[in-house]
């Protein structure tokens, strides 16, 4: 019994974390990338990887990143993990909750939907209908990629000029015009790792800017969250169906508000104010999951 663990880079921290984790616990973990993955219809193994029959040797799979790639990679990415879910593999997260988080529409539609607070969004594919929305948000908005993460690509616009500029580009790129209300927050905001229904581990990212992202700078700083901030993470993840989730919460003069729920988190920056080791508890979990505690 194996566990693996999907990840770009198998010396990457997180990953590394997990490999000791589970060396600790006596349990064997194999690192792997989609890309070293053979996926076979109509003759068996169904997936291998060189000579490892991944359905009987492992017994979980954690996705560490689905990763970047081109719009047919990313899709057989996820037709894959559909199709070791649906053949019986325990996968963290499972393929719809990575889905419905990845793309931050779905995912806050879902939230708003079920009464959690999001911030004001419009999301569109043409330029001069994103345009209008400027002055609905109230002419400071946020744009950002609608599937992107750490921050990449984010940019806070409130002249109508750069915004009619940025719009028309990425209309012309075929880029979903992903827009939101700039939400003051102090340059700070929280981030809440959800396991299993539990908040494990809060900090709050402390910036000089307004994204804060750690891989951008921010600092994080101990956070031990009111049990009101903590139900609302664990009711986000739980809304995505994610088991494990990194909750991004801004705090604002209306109450707290979600901008983003992380269906594949690190916690390198989480671990440095956290005294539980966040990798120990998820390799717990997993073995829970697969009765092989
Ligand atoms: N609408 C907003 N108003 C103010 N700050 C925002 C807004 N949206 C995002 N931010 C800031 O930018 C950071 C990154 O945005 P987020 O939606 O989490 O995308 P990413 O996937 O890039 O982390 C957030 O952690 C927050 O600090
Ligand atoms: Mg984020």
């Amino acid at each position: 019994m194996k566990i693996g663990i999907l990840t770009r880079n198998k010396d990457s921290w997180c990953s590394m974390q997990l490999r000791r984790a589970f060396n600790k616990l006596n349990v064997k973990s194999i690192c792997f990338r989609f890309q070293d993955i053979a996926a076979r219809v109509g003759f068996k193994p169904e997936f291998s990887i060189n000579e490892v029959d991944l359905l009987t040797e492992l017994s979980a799979v954690i996705v560490r990143s689905i990763g970047r790639g081109s719009l047919e990679e990313i899709i057989f990415r996820m037709d894959i993990l559909h199709r070791l879910h649906r053949l019986g593999m325990y996968l963290l997260n499972n393929p719809l909750a990575i889905e419905r988080a990845v793309d931050k529409y779905y995912a806050l539609s879902l939230l708003e939907e079920n009464g959690l607070q999001v911030p004001k969004t419009l999301v569109a594919e043409s330029a001069s209908v994103a345009l209008s929305a400027f002055k609905e948000l109230g002419g400071d908005v946020v744009i950002k990629p609608i599937f992107g993460s750490r921050g990449i690509g984010s940019t806070r616009i409130s002249d109508p000029n750069i915004a009619e500029r940025i719009f028309r580009a990425l209309d012309f790129n075929h880029q979903v015009l992903y827009i939101q209300e700039f939400v003051p927050h102090g340059y700070y905001d929280l981030r809440l790792l959800v396991l299993g229904n539990k908040v494990i581990a809060s900090m709050k990212r402390v910036a000089s800017s307004w994204k804060t992202n750690i891989s951008l700078g921010a600092e994080p700083v101990h956070y031990d969250p009111p049990s009101e901030i903590k139900e609302i993470a664990v009711r986000a993840a739980e809304i995505l169906g994610c088991e494990l989730a990194g909750v991004d919460i801004l705090q604002t003069s209306k109450g707290p508000v979600i901008v983003e729920v992380n269906s594949q988190p690190g916690w390198k920056g989480l671990q440095t104010v956290t005294k539980i080791n966040i990798a120990d508890e998820i390799a717990r979990y997993v073995l829970s999951k697969t009765g092989k505690d």
